[in-house]
């Protein structure tokens, strides 16, 4: 009924000669075609290199500008430049961005539309703190965050959407949720976005949060995890690879 998904996200990582090598290493290891969809969210002056090379896999970034249209905004890339430059795809609310670069609600919602308008795929990060964990309100702000969604998504968009789950304590810190927290979180984004006439059996649901090899199963065996956004194990084609395999 849905896609499963697994996207390496590549952060500020590495140099460029190291990117050449690792998109190639895990172009490589996907020579046989795989029951999933994979795609690589790469530093953006990798984007038309990585596009035009492997014009068969996924491209996507890590940002869009909030500025829809071209103009004389220094230091901008929009949504519609990039899709001209191949890219498919973007992450949007990461908790990185949200966090550290003032990516608040508004700007995180403008940036849904615009690439949604462009006709990007956006994958959607929402997650909780430690703290807002240990209050006992980890579903209160991840659902707030999906209705944030809801509130700039057209019905027809839906199908251009993948939401990622990544409990902000998890991220880059070797520790997980345990597969019991992440598929229940996973089920209640999907029943809110159906209580909101969401299609929510079509909406892939990622779980992150230092996925590697040796953890990949357990979150692919939760009915409602569709995949994964993997960041420090996307660095390593054969972990990446192992993750895959994992999901497909
Ligand atoms: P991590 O990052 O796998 O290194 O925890 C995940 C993410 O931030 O998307």
């Amino acid at each position: 009924m849905r896609k499963s998904w697994v996207i390496g996200n590549w952060k500020l990582n590495p140099d460029f000669e190291r990117a050449k090598q690792l998109l190639q290493a895990c172009c490589a290891e996907q020579m046989a075609p795989v029951a999933c969809q994979v795609a690589y969210a790469v530093p953006m002056p990798y984007a038309v290199w990585a596009t035009q090379s492997y014009p068969q896999h996924c491209i996507g970034v890590q940002d869009v500008s909030v500025m829809q249209d071209y103009g004389a905004y220094t230091g901008e890339v929009n949504a519609q430049l990039l899709h001209s430059c191949g890219v498919k795809l973007v992450l949007v609310g990461h908790s990185e961005r949200r966090q550290c670069f003032a990516d608040d609600v508004q700007k995180v919602q403008t940036k849904v539309k615009n690439a949604l308008s462009a006709g990007l795929t956006v994958v959607y990060c929402v997650g909780e703190s430690l703290a807002e964990r240990e209050l006992g309100q980890a579903e209160n702000v991840v659902l707030g965050q999906i209705q944030d969604l809801i509130d700039v998504v057209s019905p027809q968009q839906w199908q251009q959407v993948v939401i990622a789950y990544e409990p902000i304590w998890a991220i880059g810190t070797g520790q997980t949720a345990s597969a019991e927290d992440a598929q229940c979180m996973h089920a209640s984004i999907r029943q809110y976005l159906q209580k909101n006439q969401i299609e929510s059996e079509k909406i892939a649901i990622l779980y992150g949060g230092s996925v590697k090899a040796e953890n990949a199963s357990q979150f692919s065996q939760c009915p409602d995890v569709d995949g994964a956004l993997v960041g420090g194990a996307s660095l390593d084609a054969q972990s990446f690879q192992a993750i895959i395999n994992a999901f497909a």
